[in-house]
């Protein structure tokens, strides 16, 4: 039964600032770790692994792979695979898309939609487990998110 050991919480206020929370959340990040990236359409998934895989690889502009389903990064010593989930539908489709290899090598593996695909993903991680929720919270106010991130383990 996986038990959630850590919650923090940030408002972001913009999406930069959204890059930002998640490039200082990098700075843990070590060789076959998995963070998961829930939240609605537009949320800012994209965004949070943006802040993540800039840590690593310095200024880049990371795409969504909404259509690739996984974009590789080699920056330094650090391997990051980008996945979203958004289109598959079963975890024979992770296992195609080279989810299970990615979390079995020295890559940290960071992933969009998993909640799209109900797997127990503690038991697949072999390094620290994160996940982190986006939330759009104010109507009024367009680039106001709440972002929680759980260390399970
Ligand atoms: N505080 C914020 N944090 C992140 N993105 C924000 C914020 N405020 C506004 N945005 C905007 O919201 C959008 C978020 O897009 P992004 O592609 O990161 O979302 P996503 O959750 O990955 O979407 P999808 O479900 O399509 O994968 C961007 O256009 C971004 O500029
Ligand atoms: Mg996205």
């Amino acid at each position: 039964m996986p038990v959630v050991i850590n919650v923090q919480k940030f408002g972001s206020g913009s999406p930069e600032e959204t890059e930002l929370i998640a490039g200082r959340f990098a700075k843990q990040l070590k060789p076959s770790d998995f963070v998961a990236l829930n939240g609605a359409l537009g949320a800012g998934k994209t965004r949070f692994a943006s802040g993540i895989i800039r840590f690593f690889c310095g200024d880049i502009t990371p795409a969504s792979p909404t259509y690739s389903i996984m974009n590789n990064y080699r920056c330094g010593g650090a391997i990051v695979n980008h996945f979203d989930f958004y289109r598959l539908k079963t975890a024979h489709d992770l296992e195609n898309c080279g989810f299970f290899d990615s979390l079995e090598g020295k890559n940290i593996t960071v992933a969009e939609w998993t909640d799209m695909i109900k797997i127990d993903y503690k038991k697949y991680a072999i390094g620290s487990y994160y996940v982190v929720n986006i939330k759009i919270c104010d109507e009024k106010n367009k680039e106001k998110r709440h972002i929680e991130i759980k260390k399970i383990i």
